[in-house]
């Protein structure tokens, strides 16, 4: 069943007259399912994340819950609603109020939404501390966030977030902030959730590393400046891609051996980084394959057959002339750098 349906939506922070940050933006997600959603930095995916989490309203646009228009929603359909959905950023101590012990912030967001009588709340609170792998103990639920490493804080974060029984999460560069030994084991975590409550997850990431290992076995989603440019199930998408700069993502990615030496074009290193085309295709002022058409007219997402889209004039090209070797021999893993930046590729998130 369809949980989340992002139909047509479009938003400005400023006037009509500029780019809007996203650009009739279409997305659905089921029940239990994981899309991820990448691009380079100020591409829009926050934008997207807050709109489905709630905290910002669409210009235009429908945001679909279970069928139904969020913002037609009563007050107290909102409120339910509004638990059903959250949302777990990157900075895991901007999340967290300094000024309230852990056990207060966790046990707040439990009575407002009336999950547990104040009777049960301590030994919920032990238990949930418990659930995300932190040291299940009256002395914790008394510990300031300071007191906590990154890795603890964005437990707790975690911790807040599915202790709502939420059937939608939204997590927003997660392990952006967090030492590369630790974004494994919050991965691991989120995806345990995720299997056992059937969690949806849309998991925001500009690494595709992080990408492929949180959302195998679901969809992922690239956006280039506001505008979906291809989506499909994550391990076509990441070794087949068909648009050019999912390719150009995914060639940008270091190769250690010196004797691989990286193909002339789709280097990070020769494609001017240029920003969205005012007319046609949003990419094509960095494509390497951009013709004149492709500046006047925008191509729509085309469907394979088998639910794998890119918007793309030179679909065919694309997948002959992309060394997926590289990417494939090479798989991205969680330290491969393989960050959607191409002015920062190789360089740890
Ligand atoms: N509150 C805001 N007011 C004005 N502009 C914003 C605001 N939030 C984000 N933007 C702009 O919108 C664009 C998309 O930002 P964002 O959604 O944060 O992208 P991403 O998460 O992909 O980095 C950027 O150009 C950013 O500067
Ligand atoms: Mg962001």
């Amino acid at each position: 069943m369809t949980l989340l349906e992002v139909d047509n939506v479009s938003h400005w922070y400023g006037t009509k007259a500029q780019r809007p940050v996203l650009d009739h933006v279409n997305l659905s997600l089921g029940t239990g399912e994981t899309v991820a959603l990448v691009g380079e930095s100020g591409c829009g995916k926050s934008t997207l994340g807050r709109l489905v989490a709630g905290l910002t309203t669409s210009t235009l646009g429908t945001i679909r819950h279970d069928g139904r228009e969020v913002a037609r929603l009563s007050r107290a359909e909102h409120k339910i609603w509004r638990r059903s959905v959250q949302l777990i950023h990157q900075d895991p101590f901007g999340a967290l109020n300094p000024g309230v012990r852990i056990g207060s912030t966790l046990g707040t967001a439990l009575r407002y939404h009336k999950l547990v009588d104040r009777a049960h709340l301590e030994q919920e609170l032990l238990g949930l501390l418990g659930q995300v792998g932190l040291e299940a103990t009256r002395d914790f639920l008394h510990r300031y966030p300071h007191e906590l490493s990154g890795g603890q804080r964005q437990r707790v974060c975690i911790a807040r977030a599915v202790s709502l029984r939420p059937k939608l999460v939204v997590a927003d560069e997660v392990t952006s902030m967090l030492d590369v030994s630790m974004r494994v084991s919050v991965l691991d975590l989120l995806r345990s959730f995720q299997v056992q409550r059937s969690i949806a997850f849309l998991f925001i990431s500009h690494d595709l590393g992080v990408v492929r290992y949180f959302a195998a076995g679901g969809r992922v989603v690239v956006m280039f400046y506001g505008v979906i440019v291809e989506e499909g199930p994550t391990e076509e998408v990441i070794f087949h891609p068909r648009h050019p700069y999912t390719a150009l993502l995914l060639e940008s990615i270091p190769i250690p051996d010196p004797t691989l030496a990286r193909r002339e074009h789709g280097s990070v290193d020769t494609v001017p980084d240029a920003g969205p085309s005012p007319q046609g295709c949003v990419f094509s002022n960095r494509c390497r394959f951009a013709v004149d058409r492709c500046r006047t007219t925008t191509p729509k997402l085309e469907d394979d057959g088998h639910g794998h889209r890119a918007a793309c004039f030179f679909i065919e090209r694309v997948v002959r002339e992309t060394t997926t070797s590289a990417v494939t021999d090479r798989a991205p893993d969680l330290d491969s750098g393989a960050t959607c930046d191409p002015s920062t590729a190789g360089t740890q998130a």
